[in-house]
């Protein structure tokens, strides 16, 4: 029964990409632009709206529209990680403001004092309601102790985003120049990066080129309860959504937990801190797996020293203990040198997230 569904689901979806193929010879090649992104022979509209509907455009095509994309939900956890993420995209894409532009899908649980931060650097506010995980929770946590995926498929309304292209990120991801990142727009649906090395079956939706539709949307919102997720997240299911289709990106983006082992070795080639931070922005981008740098004090990273718990937060965050051990100095001092960008005012509200503090004080 599962089989039959996945393939009359990959064979509609086949068909939708034929028909989309189709469709651009005749009508939009440059949606369809494959690994030549140069809009230079094309007249640019300098206004960010797109143009209205219906509007005559004398014999030009429109240009494609494009936009960075992220997404803060269910709480304001990850407002900073969003906006460190804008002001690193801006320096990397001269672009944004002008032909492309930075859209943050948040839901009501994100405050209106966070959402004007958010539109303070930049990000478009598009408001969405939370998508309920198709699992019951129940179930959910017999088969995984997944604890955390509950609003996860929130992500999924990236495909409803007013854009012909996409780059969807996480908030804690931080890109860095060593990724030309602009360049993954001459990517198409899908393409991502393999989830691990020890995964490569799989890819990661921490970045992901997509090209939205509303259709698609609905589509994977109609399949989200009978289309299996292999880690009970939005990446399982898009994995699934997408099997036999998405491309390999080779950006580069590595997984902090997996820096930590990187820099253990490092380590005994007697690298110093230095050392390790100069490695570490050869990466396409730096992946937060588990552990914020935003949760722990600047100050802390900026010494090269890792962050603590005291006895009452240790009791209170059990998994955090785990997280101890993807902290790497290096890596905070990444993500705080990106957001010692920011205004001082919205520094300040990403000071108040700390959680963790330096073992030794730091005077
Ligand atoms: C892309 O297309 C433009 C305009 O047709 C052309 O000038 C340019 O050389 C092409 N670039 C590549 C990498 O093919
Ligand atoms: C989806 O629908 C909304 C509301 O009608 C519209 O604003 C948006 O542009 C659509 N998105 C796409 C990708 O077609």
């Amino acid at each position: 029964m599962h089989r039959l569904m996945r393939r009359t689901h990959r064979a509609l979806l086949l068909c939708t990409l034929f028909f989309e193929l189709l469709q651009c010879d005749e009508v939009d090649p440059q949606t369809c632009a494959d690994g030549n992104d140069s809009t230079e022979d094309i007249p640019k509209s300098n206004s960010m709206q797109p143009p209205p509907p219906g509007a005559v455009t004398s014999g030009a095509r429109p240009p494609q529209r494009e936009a960075y994309a992220t997404a803060v939900f269910a709480n304001e956890d990850y407002v900073c990680g969003a906006l460190v993420l804008a002001t690193r995209l801006r320096q990397l894409d001269p672009e944004i403001g002008r032909s492309r532009e930075l859209a943050c899908i948040v839901t009501k649980e994100v405050g209106q004092e966070a959402q004007d931060a958010l539109r303070s650097v930049g990000w478009i506010v598009y408001e969405r309601e939370l998508t309920p995980h198709p699992i019951p929770l129940e179930t959910r946590l017999k088969l995984s102790s997944a604890e955390s995926f509950e609003w996860v498929y929130t992500k999924l309304q990236a495909w409803t985003l007013p854009y012909d292209k996409v780059i969807m990120m996480d908030s804690d991801l931080l890109p860095q120049p060593a990724l030309n990142i602009p360049s993954l727009f001459a990517k198409k649906q899908l393409s991502a990066d393999i989830n691990h090395p020890s995964q490569p079956q799989w890819f990661n939706s921490g970045l992901m080129v997509i090209q939205p539709r509303n259709k698609t949307f609905e589509e994977m919102a109609a399949s989200r309860f009978s289309l299996k997720s292999y880690d009970m997240g939005d990446q399982g299911f898009l994995n699934n959504f997408f099997a036999g289709i998405w491309k390999k990106l080779h950006a580069n983006v590595i997984f902090t937990s997996d820096a930590v082992v990187h820099a253990n070795n490092w380590k005994k080639q007697q690298m110093n801190s230095g050392d390790i931070t100069a490695r570490l922005r050869e990466f396409g981008g730096l992946h937060y797996f588990g552990f914020k740098p935003w949760t722990c004090a600047a100050r802390c990273a900026n010494a090269g020293r890792l962050c603590s718990l005291d006895g009452q937060q240790r009791n209170v965050m059990r998994i955090a203990k785990r997280y101890m051990s993807w902290m790497l100095p290096e890596a905070n001092f990444l993500w705080w040198e990106a957001a010692a960008e920011l205004p001082e005012e919205l520094l300040a509200i990403c000071a108040t997230k700390e959680k963790f503090h330096c073992p030794i004080p730091i005077v």
